[in-house]
């Protein structure tokens, strides 16, 4: 019986991937390669240093350790420019709705996100309140696929995986579900989320118990 839900956040909650991807074009341009929205899609679920390491492989381009720090540091000063902009009205469609159906039905909602931005995002969406439990990126020593995030949130829901529905739309997210033993939806294209429990292209007008009839 699924007791508490677990989102990633970044493509689940809000679109923050078109923030990520501005920022990183950004680092691109200014070392004389281009970046674009179809690289952007590898860095999906991936966290800010390999995201690094996968752009500059795009652009054949080779840094010391210090460097790159630097480089990922001034990416997320760019990206933070963005997201302190972010509204509620940024969280993606069904999403609160589909949130209060689980409050209603006491069932409990974690946070399991790569980024370490996390708590920063909800509190721009005011969605902070929505959360028994937020284990982000700045929590956890392995980035997905390893299931560590989830795994964390549901301990911190008292919960056992087998109890918990997770919600991601990266493969990494999905593939660190099923390591995990975690029931998982996956939140966009087929093509991308095959090996999900479910797929759906978002929250709007969907019901829970159909979520789990499918399941
Ligand atoms: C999420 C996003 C990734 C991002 C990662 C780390 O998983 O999908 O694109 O690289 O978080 O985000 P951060 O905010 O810590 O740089
Ligand atoms: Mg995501």
């Amino acid at each position: 019986m699924i007791k508490g839900c677990i989102f990633d956040l970044d493509g689940v909650i809000v679109d923050t991937a078109k923030y990520h991807y501005l920022a990183w074009k950004e680092l691109a341009e200014s070392l004389g390669f281009a970046f674009t929205k179809k690289d952007n899609e590898r860095l999906k679920g991936v966290s800010r240093m390999r995201s690094l390491d996968i752009l500059l492989e795009i652009g054949k381009k080779n840094f010391d350790k210090e460097t790159k720090l630097k480089f990922a540091e001034n990416k997320n000063k760019k990206y933070l420019e963005y997201i302190l902009k972010m509204t509620p009205d940024e969280i993606l469609p069904g999403v609160i709705d589909f949130m209060n159906v689980l409050k209603n039905k006491n069932i409990k909602i974690a946070l399991g996100s790569a980024s370490k931005n996390a708590m920063t995002i909800l509190n721009q969406l005011n969605l902070t309140n929505y959360f028994n439990a937020v284990i982000d990126g700045t929590k956890v020593s392995n980035a997905k696929p390893d299931p560590e995030v989830f795994l964390k949130g549901a301990e911190a829901l008292n919960l056992k995986p087998e109890e918990c529905l997770v919600f991601e739309d990266a493969e990494a997210g999905i593939e660190a579900a099923i390591k995990g033993r975690f029931k998982c939806v996956g939140i966009g294209s087929p093509e991308i989320l095959s090996k999900a429990n479910h797929i759906m292209p978002g929250f709007e007008n969907i019901d829970f118990n159909e979520i789990i009839s499918k399941l």
